[in-house]
C-alpha cells in the first residue's frame, strides 16, 4: 500500500477524471424538479482534502452544485450533538434496502425510519435542528460555511422553491412521521428547513474541506477545533459505510470500499479515515439515485491509491 505522502495526488486526480469521462453516457440527470433537470450532464469534478493539509482538484471542482442528500450527513452531525443518545430512539441505524424515499417501509416500522440518510430519517434529524434553533435554516447554513471555510455558501432559492412545489412525497413522509409522534416541530417548518438544506450549493472543493473532520477523528484540520467526539465521528462514518448509498451500499462497499454519502445532485463525499476526504460530482445518476460516473471515479480513486476500510 502506498503512503499518502508518496502519492502525486494531482496526477491521480487527473487520471481519475479521465476515467470519469469514459463513464458519462449511461446515467440520467435528476428530473423530479426543473431546477435540477437543467444542470448540464457533462459536468465532472473531483477534489481531495488531506489531513496533512494537502489538497488537489480536477475538472469543475470549484463550481457549486446542489448537494441534496449529501446535506443529510451534516444535519445528522448537528442532531447527534443536540440530542446525543436520545436521537437513536427516533431513528434506526440499519441499511434500508429500499429506495431513499420509501413510504411503505416507514409504515411497517411504525414511523421510526431505518437510518438517518433515507428521507424519513433526515426529516427526523432536521426536526431536532428546527425544534432547538430560532433560525434553523441559518444554523444549517452556518455549519456548512464554518466547516468548509467558505462564507459565500448559499441556499439555491430556485431549487428550494422547486423542491417545495414538487414536494408532495416528502410531505407525505413528514406527515406520516408526525402522525406517529416522531416529529416535534410543525410539519411545514421541518419541510421548509429540509428543502433548503437540500438546495445548498457547494463545490467539490467545499465539500471535501467540510467533511475533512470525518477523516481526522472529529477535528477540523484548518482551525484545530473539535467538531465531533472521536466516538461520534466513528459512528457517522459507520452510518455512511452501511447506509450512505441507499440500496446500492453493498455494491459500493464491494467496489469502492470507503464510507460515503451521495445526493441526487450528482455529488458524493467519501472518507478515507486518517488520511483524506474526497468529493466527486457528475450529475447523471444510476437507477439508485447515485452519480453514475461519480461512483466510477471513486472506484478508480480508491483502487489507484490502494485504500479500503475493509
Ligand atoms: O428529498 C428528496 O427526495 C431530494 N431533495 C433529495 C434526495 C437525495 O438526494 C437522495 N439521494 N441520493
Amino acid at each position: 500500500m502506498a503512503e499518502t505522502l508518496d502519492i502525486d495526488l494531482q496526477a491521480v486526480l487527473d487520471s481519475v477524471l479521465e476515467r470519469g469521462l469514459k463513464h458519462m453516457g449511461p446515467g440520467k440527470v435528476a428530473a423530479y424538479i426543473p431546477a435540477l433537470a437543467r444542470v448540464p450532464a457533462e459536468k465532472l469534478a473531483i477534489a481531495v482534502s488531506c489531513v496533512d493539509g494537502r489538497e488537489a482538484f480536477a475538472g469543475d471542482a470549484e463550481e457549486p452544485f446542489s448537494i441534496q442528500s449529501v446535506s443529510k450527513l451534516f444535519t445528522l452531525l448537528m442532531a447527534m450533538k443536540l440530542r446525543d443518545r436520545a436521537l437513536w430512539k427516533r431513528v434506526g441505524r440499519e441499511p434500508s434496502g429500499n429506495p431513499f424515499n420509501s413510504l411503505v417501509q416507514l409504515e411497517y416500522e411504525k414511523g421510526v425510519p431505518r437510518n438517518p440518510f433515507i428521507n424519513a430519517g433526515a426529516h427526523v434529524t432536521t426536526d431536532c435542528i428546527v425544534t432547538d434553533n430560532d433560525d434553523p435554516k441559518q444554523a444549517i447554513l452556518e455549519q456548512f460555511r464554518a466547516l468548509s471555510g467558505n462564507d459565500s455558501i448559499q441556499f439555491d432559492l430556485e431549487v428550494a422553491a422547486s423542491e417545495r412545489d414538487h414536494g408532495h412525497w416528502n410531505a407525505a413522509i413528514a406527515n406520516f412521521l408526525k402522525a406517529n409522534g416522531n416529529l416535534e416541530s410543525p410539519v411545514d417548518d421541518v419541510l421548509d428547513a429540509y428543502f433548503h438544506q437540500c438546495s445548498i450549493a457547494m463545490s467539490c472543493r467545499d465539500l471535501a474541506r467540510a467533511g475533512l473532520f470525518l477523516s481526522n477523528r472529529g477535528v477540523d484540520v484548518r482551525t484545530g477545533k473539535r467538531i465531533a467526539t472521536e466516538r461520534k465521528t466513528r459512528r457517522i462514518n459507520a452510518l455512511m459505510a452501511t447506509c450512505g448509498l441507499y440500496d446500492a451500499v453493498g455494491s459500493f462497499a464491494f467496489h469502492v470500499g470507503i464510507p460515503a454519502k451521495s445526493g441526487v445532485g450528482g455529488g458524493i463525499i467519501g472518507v478515507v479515515p486518517g488520511e483524506m476526504t474526497v468529493a466527486v460530482w457528475s450529475p447523471a445518476l444510476d437507477a439508485n439515485g447515485n452519480s453514475y460516473a461519480g461512483v466510477k471515479m471513486l472506484e478508480a480513486f480508491t483502487n489507484t491509491i490502494g485504500r479500503s476500510i475493509y
